[in-house]
């Protein structure tokens, strides 16, 4: 039988998130969590179906997900009916990727299918068409990643954008910890949208402080300068909560994991709720506990730099 695989990995983003939708470049990194799809040939009439976990839909079903698979089928010229069936083992609605990495999974697998073995730059694009129909108006930096890994310095532009892969100095530990409740991250970019209409000035000092920080650790990345790289986070969790998009319990784990040790500390995606992450030196396990002490779930993540050692974007 013919069938497809894909695979999307999920991400952090280091520094950048909400100013990259509007054209300031951000850093974002891979994590050894994502999707898979395995896409097969249906056999008779009627719509092609996806199945992610006990989610399903059918093409054009009238929801959201139908959608969002419709609009991948056209993405990736699929004529034929097909059944895609996708998995993942990254929280939704967290801040950490998990439905651009779907997107890119069911990509991968559709194009797989038809024995079509495209590059990231084409199929991160492709993946778009889903992210546009979830999130609004997406950057392009959670497909991006998604369909990359490693670690990257995203600019959105017209026409393509810059996607540049970073050569990291030194390994990265992060601890991820979730605020515990879910964020849709199309609220939060319309959110920041609506306050730079009501306060263009504020919000372009933040942005431009935002790029400021990105362009240091980019530099601090690259240079293995893990404590410098820790001081851009907590500047950058400092610009976000002046953009309205920080929340007590992302505070409270901020606090928590610099109290702990943790370099530095941030908000990671569209915040609201969603997940804040921790770069440590050693072990990410003293800011886990003390996030599970006070009820908050967390994991590790490691960043290696042969990992990050990426091929030139295509
Ligand atoms: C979401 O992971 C990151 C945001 O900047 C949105 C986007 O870039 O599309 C909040």
């Amino acid at each position: 039988m013919a069938e497809g695989e894909g695979r999307g990995v999920g991400k952090v983003i280091l520094l950048g998130e909400h100013a990259v939708v509007h054209g300031v470049p951000a850093l974002a990194v891979g994590i050894d969590r994502g999707a898979d799809a395995r896409a097969t040939l249906l056999e008779g009439d009627g719509p092609s179906e996806l199945a992610i976990g006990d989610w399903s839909a059918r093409a054009d079903d009238g929801t959201e997900l139908g959608q969002a698979f419709a609009a991948l089928l056209s993405a990736t010229q699929t004529e034929k009916r097909v059944r895609v069936a996708a998995r993942t083992d990254l929280l939704p609605s967290a801040g950490l990727g998990c439905s651009a990495a779907l997107g890119v999974a069911i990509t991968r697998s559709l194009l797989a299918l038809r024995g079509i073995d495209e590059g990231p730059a084409s199929v991160a694009s492709r993946a778009l068409a889903w992210e546009a129909i979830f999130h609004g108006n997406p950057s392009g930096i959670d497909t991006a990643i998604a369909a990359r890994g490693g670690c990257l310095f995203y600019q959105r532009r017209e026409g393509a954008p810059l996607v540049e892969g970073v050569t990291i100095g030194a390994k990265l530990t992060l601890a991820i910890g979730y605020t515990g409740i879910p964020a849709s991250t199309r609220t939060m970019v319309e959110a920041v949208a609506r306050l730079r209409e009501q306060k263009p000035e504020m919000v372009q000092k933040a942005f431009s402080g935002i790029e400021a920080l990105v362009r240091n650790a980019r530099l601090a990345l690259e240079a293995g300068d893990v404590v410098g790289l820790g001081r851009l986070l907590d500047f950058g969790q400092m610009l976000l909560s002046g953009l309205l998009v920080s929340t007590e319990e992302i505070e409270t784990l901020c606090r928590l994991a610099r109290e702990a040790g943790a370099l530095g500390a941030k908000l990671t995606g569209g915040g609201g709720g969603g997940c804040v992450l921790a770069l440590v030196e050693g072990s990410a396990e003293p800011v886990i506990e003390a996030w599970a002490r006070e009820g908050f779930e967390g994991f590790a993540a490691t960043i290696e730099p042969e990992s990050a050692r990426q091929k030139e974007a295509r």
